[in-house]
């Protein structure tokens, strides 16, 4: 299994579960991630598809590698997601923030685990990824994703105000099948304290802001091909 050091970031390839476990108890400052969602239809038959079924339209079908970990039915997706998010809670110091993206069909599974992990749940943030998508007719735009979003036990009430909705269109040109913007990810970091713990790292915008914010990371991949992506992207970015 490969690991990579550019500048203040640290990338680790292989299974996030293993290296969280391994990872010096308090030794970061926020956990910010995007796992997989285990999203894309109502039942186990459709989570079983290839994510660009589940998660891309055909034109775009094969611009991007296949990412792993997207197969889980709801009870299994609680039992995973309580284990790595308890393991990234022992790695992030008292008080500090954790921070979980989701979709509207998984926000309940994954506040259920967020909390049985022994985080404090203390709202939802909300991704605004505007009128982009490709509506329905009849229907609410799906418009929003969700950080839930909480602290590891009591947080003092100091410091600056972050704002709870963000407005950010999906890159035109992304590197992952479920990329999400860095100016997002940018937004989302300013109130959170580094190294910044990112356990489902893809293609690395997380990494990226970080470095834009001068803040310390360690981003775990499985996909060797989104290693190489986040790799290449972060070396490029450092100069
Ligand atoms: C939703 S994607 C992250 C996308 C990223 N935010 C971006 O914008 O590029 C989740 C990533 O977690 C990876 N993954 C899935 N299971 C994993 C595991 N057990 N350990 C480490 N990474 C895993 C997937 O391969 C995928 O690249």
């Amino acid at each position: 299994m490969r690991s990579a050091i550019i500048g203040s970031a640290t990338l680790l390839e292989g299974d996030a579960l293993e290296h969280l476990r391994a990872l010096a108890p308090g030794s970061f400052g926020a956990l910010f991630s995007d796992p997989p969602y285990s999203s894309g239809g109502a039942f186990r038959s459709d989570r079983s598809q290839s994510t660009s079924s589940k998660y891309q339209t055909s034109e775009h079908r094969g611009l991007y590698p296949e990412f792993q970990g997207d197969t889980r039915d709801q009870r299994s997706y609680l039992a995973w997601s309580t284990l790595w998010m308890l393991a990234a809670r022992r790695a992030v110091r008292p008080g500090g923030l954790g921070a979980v993206f989701t979709d509207w069909r998984q926000l309940p599974v994954t506040t259920d685990a967020f909390q049985a992990a022994g985080w404090v749940w203390r709202g939802l943030v909300v991704w605004d990824k505007t009128r982009a998508g490709r509506p329905q007719l009849g229907r609410y735009r799906n418009q929003a994703e969700y950080l839930v979003w909480g602290t590891n036990g009591p947080r003092k009430l100091a410091g600056q105000v972050a704002d709870g909705v963000f407005t950010h269109c999906v890159d035109k040109r992304k590197r992952h099948i479920a990329g999400k913007p860095i100016a997002l990810m940018r937004d989302v970091m300013a109130i959170m304290d580094g190294p910044v713990l990112d356990p489902f790292m893809g293609s690395a915008p997380i990494g990226l802001a970080c470095l834009e914010l001068g803040l310390g990371y360690l981003g775990i991949e499985v996909e060797p091909a989104y290693f190489d992506i986040a790799e290449r992207r972060l070396r490029e970015a450092a100069g």
